[in-house]
């Protein structure tokens, strides 16, 4: 039967039950427990077999493979069929159909085709979605539901319209307002009734813009909620609710969507080339941060993709250190998708762990070693988390803001943020990935980054006032401090009301035709693609730290990087530079030194992360990401978990080599210690 799973290590697979005659599921099911798998995902595109004409369920077939999994002591996890309307439905209901930007009615035969607005498509998603609660939510073998798949369409309809009318009313209140706010008199884009407010497509008014991305959010967050309400209900108190976000995607505010779910999960996919743990890494801690506790990798590459440019495969052993360091990063499941390849259907080339054939592939032993290694370690790593001391702050709309306006082709908000992530991930220090306005004093961060905080309002800038008040070190960025929350230009200088606690002020930016030289007290190097001409605040005790070198004439020998130690407060850094990777791992490590962070320098491709359990443990992953051996020096005698061999010394790591390790001495650890805190930990 069924173990309990609560906090346990769970390895898994999506499997469609429903592509195969069941009886083939013995086959699928033994081979499963074979690998070690603990837990299944089932149903999230099965709509048309669930309820194959309006009202009539079918829920047998389900009902047995879950009956059958927990036989082999397998757990279930539901999809809500929602991402997959069947053809009956879209028939009976064509207003179900999304609408793209050139007004014509998304075809049947995908995914995610349907109107998140349409009035039709909310009934009947409550009909499958109630039935499949009622039918599933007591099952003792369904431990957690995940909502539809990947939100992703944006639909242009009437419908949409309508409601993106009522949604502004709601925001707005007066038509007043709205056209003060966004400055209408401009181009006399004046509205005098709401229904002249067009659905953006292209480049429009910034306030327009940026509340039609809101729009689409909250579409999205009363489409979860309809969900969520018809499902609750029906749930045993230890399930849970998640949707399987897409990392990065900037299509809605994550943080908004994830408030009302019990869990956040993402998909994992690299697609063409292999791993590059700097950057992967942010996307596991920005997922962490939107319930601000663990997660799970809802779907991961099982050797390749079918959608990718290239689809090639990962190197064998890769697919394994990148669930370890998923699990490090604080991942409580690995699941891949998908168990068996479709004979039929767009994805007959995805990776799978079981060919057309009904055969494990070769990448089928990797998952049965991960199998067996989390069994290992499930209870030694429950309850354990990541406790970071360095916050990165992430804005949904300050990146829409910048998107439709980038000013510089190159620039991207993204990446503009893994700029300031890679440098502290190469240093091997925990970050949390968190809103803007998260309440930041009296917390455990030492330093917060805010790459890009574009949009910034009294309240938002009130909270990093306060937390600098503390004694934090606060970097701000370029970009910063530029516009209102309706997306118009404050009437200030950037950083606008930060101003003050950076002792400095932007005179002016410039997007930058080729790399301007800058020097500092702590790093040479360039700033590309922009540069921003600081100037010290009179009366403030700020320092330049760093000057552009000559360039365009009026950055010449002008401030680049402002300090402003604040006495007995914190310290704000100012960069108006987007520095070259070199100078930018230089400028962290000062920032990191003079915050008194403990770095580990390791070889390039070696990462360490730590895990601390509730009773005070650290638990400890050395990853090997490259495809050849490494060495690393441990500073202490260890047991390394995934061997069962004591460790000491210089430690060979193999090719995508992993160690998870307890310090070998069997001193008592009571005290809950941070993971960063200054004790020995290994280097490499
Ligand atoms: C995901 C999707 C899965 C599968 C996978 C293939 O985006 O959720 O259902 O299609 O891509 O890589």
């Amino acid at each position: 039967m069924t173990e309990p799973t609560a906090g346990r290590l769970q390895l898994g697979a999506a499997w469609y039950p429903e592509h195969w005659p069941t009886d083939r599921w013995p086959e699928d099911i033994h081979l499963m427990k074979a690998a070690g798998l603990t837990v299944v995902r089932m149903a999230e595109f099965a709509w048309s077999r669930l309820e194959p004409a309006e009202g009539k369920f079918d829920f047998a077939w389900l009902e047995q493979a879950i009956a059958g999994l927990a036989e082999h002591g397998i757990a279930s996890v539901l999809g809500t069929p929602t991402a997959a309307p069947p053809a009956w439905l879209v028939q009976d209901n064509p207003a179900s159909l999304a609408m793209g930007s050139d007004g014509r009615r998304i075809q049947f035969g995908n995914r995610c085709h349907y109107c998140v607005n349409a009035g039709e498509f909310h009934t009947a998603s409550k009909r499958i979605v109630q039935a499949m609660a009622r039918k599933f939510g007591p099952n003792p073998h369904v431990i957690g539901w995940q909502l539809d798949n990947e939100y992703s369409r944006v639909c242009y309809c009437d419908t949409c319209q309508a409601e993106f009318h009522k949604f502004l009313e709601t925001r707005y209140g007066t038509l007043e307002n709205l056209n003060a706010r966004w400055t209408t008199a401009y181009w006399s884009q004046t509205y005098s009734t709401w229904d002249q407010i067009p659905l953006p497509v292209g480049a429009h008014n910034p306030g327009l813009m940026l509340e039609f991305k809101r729009f689409v959010g909250a579409s999205y967050l009363r489409y979860q909620k309809l969900q969520l309400d018809v499902l609750r209900p029906h749930l045993k108190a230890s399930d849970w609710v998640t949707h399987n976000f897409m990392g990065w995607f900037g299509g809605f505010d994550h943080y908004l969507l994830s408030a009302d779910l019990d869990l956040a999960s993402w998909d994992w996919y690299i697609g063409t080339g292999h791993h590059d743990h700097l950057t992967t890494g942010a996307i596991h801690d920005l997922t962490r941060g939107f319930k601000r506790r663990n997660f799970w990798l809802m779907e991961t590459q099982p050797g390749n993709v079918n959608w990718s440019p290239v689809n090639n495969s990962l190197n064998k052993g890769e697919a394994r250190a990148m669930a370890w360091h998923a699990v490090a990063h604080g991942a409580e499941a690995v699941l891949y998708w998908q168990w068996r390849s479709a004979l039929g259907g767009q994805e007959q080339y995805h990776g799978t762990l079981i060919d057309q054939s009904g055969q494990p592939r070769p990448f089928y032993d990797e998952v049965r070693q991960l199998g067996a290694e989390f069994s290992v370690v499930s209870d030694l790593l429950a309850g354990s988390e990541v406790l970071a001391e360095v916050a990165l702050l992430n804005d949904y709309p300050s990146r829409w803001s910048i998107e439709a306006q980038k000013h510089h082709q190159d620039f991207d908000y993204v990446a503009h943020l893994t700029h300031y992530y890679r440098p502290l991930a190469t240093r091997n220090v925990a970050v949390d990935i968190l809103p803007a306005d998260t309440i930041l004093s009296g917390q455990r961060y030492r330093i917060v980054f805010a790459p890009a905080l574009l949009i910034l309002d009294e309240a938002r800038a009130g909270n990093l006032i306060e937390y600098v008040k503390s004694g934090g070190t606060l970097v701000l960025t370029i970009r910063t401090g530029v516009k209102d929350k309706y997306n118009a230009l404050l009437p200030s200088r950037p950083p606008g009301p930060l101003a003050g606690v950076a002792g400095a002020e932007v005179e002016e930016y410039y997007a930058l035709e080729r790399p301007v030289p800058v020097h500092g007290d702590w790093f040479a190097g360039v700033s590309r693609q922009w540069a921003e001409r600081l100037g010290v605040i009179s009366g403030s005790c700020s320092l330049p730290v760093a000057t552009f070198r000559a360039s365009n004439g009026w950055l010449d020998d002008q401030p680049a990087v402002v300090v402003h130690a604040i006495p007995d407060q914190g310290t704000v850094y100012t960069l108006g530079v987007y520095l070259d990777e070199k100078a930018q791992q230089d400028i962290i490590d000062h920032i990191l030194a003079a915050a008194g962070l403990r770095t580990i320098k390791t070889p390039p491709g070696i990462e360490v992360r730590t895990r601390l359990r509730p009773d005070g443990q650290e638990i400890h992953f050395i990853i090997n990401h490259n495809p050849g051996e490494q060495s690393v020096r441990l500073p202490w005698p260890a047991h390394d978990h995934l061997s069962g061999q004591d460790v000491r010394g210089n430690t060979l790591l193999p090719p995508y080599g992993v160690l998870v390790l307890t310090r070998g001495e069997q001193e008592p650890q009571t005290a809950r210690r941070a993971a960063t805190s200054r004790e020995a930990a290994p280097s490499a």
